[in-house]
This record gives C-alpha cells, structure tokens and sequence, in this order.
C-alpha cells in the first residue's frame, strides 16, 4: 500500500480496523497494560505521583492500539486525524464540524482564548482566586490586566462580583475548579450567562467535566448556540488518562472558532494523540470504569483523612483539597522526602493540600506518610 495517497476514507477504515500496522509493523506495542507507567517516571522509581491531577490507570486498551496502529502514518501531517476527531465530537456534543477546535491539551485552548480575547485591545481577564493560574499568566503575557475574585464561601465561582469585574476581555470560569474540586451550581452559571453582555467572552473549563455527579452540576456546552460569548473547553488529559500525549478542545460558535484558529499553530495536535483520542470515544467502558474507581478510591481517602481529624471540600473531580490546619509548604516538602509527591501551594489557601486520586493502593501509601508527617 502506498501511503502517500492514503484517502481520508481508506484512513478511517485504518483506523477502525485497527489495520494501520500493515502499513509499518511496529516492533513492539503499546497495547499492554504493563507498559503504562502509573507511579514513577523513572524505571525503578517508587514515587507515588499525586501532584498533577493524572489518571493513574493510564488511556484505554483500544487508545494504545491506535497509537501503536498510526506509527506507520507519523511521517503525516494530521488533517485527515484532525478531522476524524473533529466528526465525532461534533456529533458527541451536537454542533457542527466547524464549532469545534482542536488544541495541543486544552492548555492550548487556554492560551488562545487569552491571546484572541483579552490584552490592551480586547479587555481584561476576569478569573476565580484560587483556581487553574495557566490562563492567568497567558492573560498577562498578552499584556491584559488579571482581576482575581475570591471564591465565596461554598468554594463557587461568584459570578455577580466577577461579571462586575470585567471590562470586555474574557471571564474565565473552572468548574469544577481546580485546585477546589468544587462546582459553581448550574442555576447560578446559566443565569450568568445569559446576563453577561456579549462584548464580554465567557470561557467554561470542563476539564474534570467527567467526574462530576451531583445533580447541581452540569455542562455548558448544550448553551453555546444560544450564546455567541460563549466557548467551553474539554481535554484528553483526565479520564482519558492521556497527559502526556496532548490532547483537548473547544466547543464555541464558528465565528469564534475562527478568530481563535487565526493565533493558532497549524497542526499543533499530532497524530497519535489524534488516534488515541478517537479510539478513546469508541470505548463504553473506559470512562464508566474511570468514574467508578475514582470514586471508590476518593471516598477511601476521605473518610480515613477525616477519621484523623482532616475534613476536606466536597469533591466532584479527581482530587480533593482538604484542610491541614497549618501552612501547607512544609508538609509538601515533608511529602516529597518520603517520595510521596503532591499538590503545590495555591497561595489563597495558604493551609490546603490539594491531592490527586490515584489508586487505592498509592491513596495507601499516601495515608500511611501523611500520619507520619502530621505525627
Ligand atoms: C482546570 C484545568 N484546565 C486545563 C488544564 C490543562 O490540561 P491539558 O492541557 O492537559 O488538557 C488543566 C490541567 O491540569 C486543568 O486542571
């Protein structure tokens, strides 16, 4: 086969054959669920990493097929992969093709939203203190002001005083928010919207979308037809386990979709991540078992943390913050002498760990360090 004239059709039944190895038959695979490295990123390391909000349990077994399968088509460039992927979240979310933009993990998507809608032309960026800070430094990289508005007292976003706050530019709303693990309830987020004027773009984080489950949660995205302001992001990175491959993207009006492709790197996402991502959709059970073993694994955690006296803000995503009752650095230093790595210092909540559900098992050897070190 020839794969210099490869179509997009025979590309896809590729794909969906799972046959693109025939192409270039790669010497070893992906495809074991020994390869993937969950507690150490060195071979032979004993670090239980719960810093970086990861799954622990890696992408799903079709995911590793794929990205072993496109090894044969990496000398590409993307477009057909790009649009495969494209097809199948616009019909997931229910908009069209050209609703949806791809980006390098949804970190990219961030960065674009800053560049294309704050700075001294556009306006300033309105964010939630504390939350995600990447879209707070891309904001002021672009040369936009950055006004931080406490969370209330639940740990929502305020949105009344943050709608206050913004000047045009963009508002930027996690939920559930990272480092809180908490949700702005849905009644209070559709209402913001609606009422926010139009100059003013609202970008929703949806980056933990998937772990939430309390019935005053929702998405967002089925509004994005009705708001034009409106963009909400999602990404690879968390139930599909996918980090380190770089995968995310926006669903928003096309003109905006547009306005941000224009700032945007051609081919920034790369073709096994591509891969990765689409076999990852075709999975049923990858994102019910994801759920259910976080939530096995976070209620194990927080009910033997609050046995020994820490209570920890509810959470509706892969990490929980929890009260220390005392300034949280040294025990992050003291964590990480015991190769138990964990969340860093989120300066508006100066005595909060803020820690990654990873398996029972390291959630265990957290427990078990975190006793000594509070000892
Ligand atoms: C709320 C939130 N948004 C976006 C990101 C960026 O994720 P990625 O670029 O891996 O999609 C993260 C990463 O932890 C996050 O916590």
């Amino acid at each position: 086969m020839n794969t210099m004239s490869i179509s997009r059709r025979k590309f896809a039944q590729l794909l969906g054959a799972g046959a693109a190895a025939a192409i270039v038959r790669p010497r070893f695979s992906f495809a074991k669920p020994t390869q993937v490295t969950t507690t150490s990123l060195t071979p032979g390391g004993n670090i239980v990493r719960l810093s970086a909000n990861e799954n622990p349990y890696g992408p799903c077994p079709k995911a590793l097929q794929a990205i072993t399968d496109s090894f044969g088509l990496a000398c590409r460039y993307p477009d057909e992969h790009n649009n495969i992927l494209i097809d199948k979240l616009a019909k997931l979310n229910s908009v069209n093709h050209d609703q949806i933009l791809l980006g390098d993990g949804s970190g990219e998507i961030l960065k674009l939203c800053a560049e294309t809608f704050t700075g001294p032309k556009n306006g300033n960026l309105v964010a939630a203190d504390p939350t995600f800070e990447a879209i707070l430094s891309n904001a002021t990289a672009n040369g936009a002001e950055v006004v931080k508005v406490p969370l209330t007292t639940s740990f929502a976003h305020d949105l009344p005083k943050m709608l206050a706050a913004a000047k045009g530019g963009l508002i930027y709303v996690c939920n559930p928010n990272n480092p809180t693990a908490s949700i702005t309830p849905k009644d209070e987020l559709r209402a913001f919207i609606t009422k926010t004027p139009p100059e003013t773009m609202i970008l929703v984080d949806e980056a933990y979308f998937h772990f939430a489950d309390c019935p005053d949660y929702e998405s967002v995205i089925p509004l994005v037809n009705e708001h034009p302001n409106l963009i909400v992001s999602r990404t690879f990175s968390k139930i599909y386990g996918m980090a380190g491959l770089r995968c995310g993207y926006c669903v928003a009006p096309k003109e905006t979709v547009e306005r941000m492709r224009q700032q945007q790197m051609w081919d920034s996402v790369n073709c096994m991540a591509l891969a990765a991502a689409t076999a990852s959709l075709d999975d049923p059970d990858h994102v019910p078992n994801g759920q259910r073993l976080n939530k096995e694994a976070k209620q194990f955690t927080t009910s033997e943390l609050e046995k020994i006296g820490y209570k920890s803000i509810p959470s509706q995503a892969n990490f929980i913050m929890f009260d220390c009752k005392k300034p949280v650095v040294p025990i992050i230093k003291a964590m990480k002498e015991k190769n138990v790595h964990v969340g860093r210092l989120f300066p508006a909540l100066p005595t909060h760990m803020r820690l990654t559900i990873g398996k029972k098992s390291e959630m265990e050897t957290f427990l078990s360090a975190f006793r000594e070190v509070m000892a």
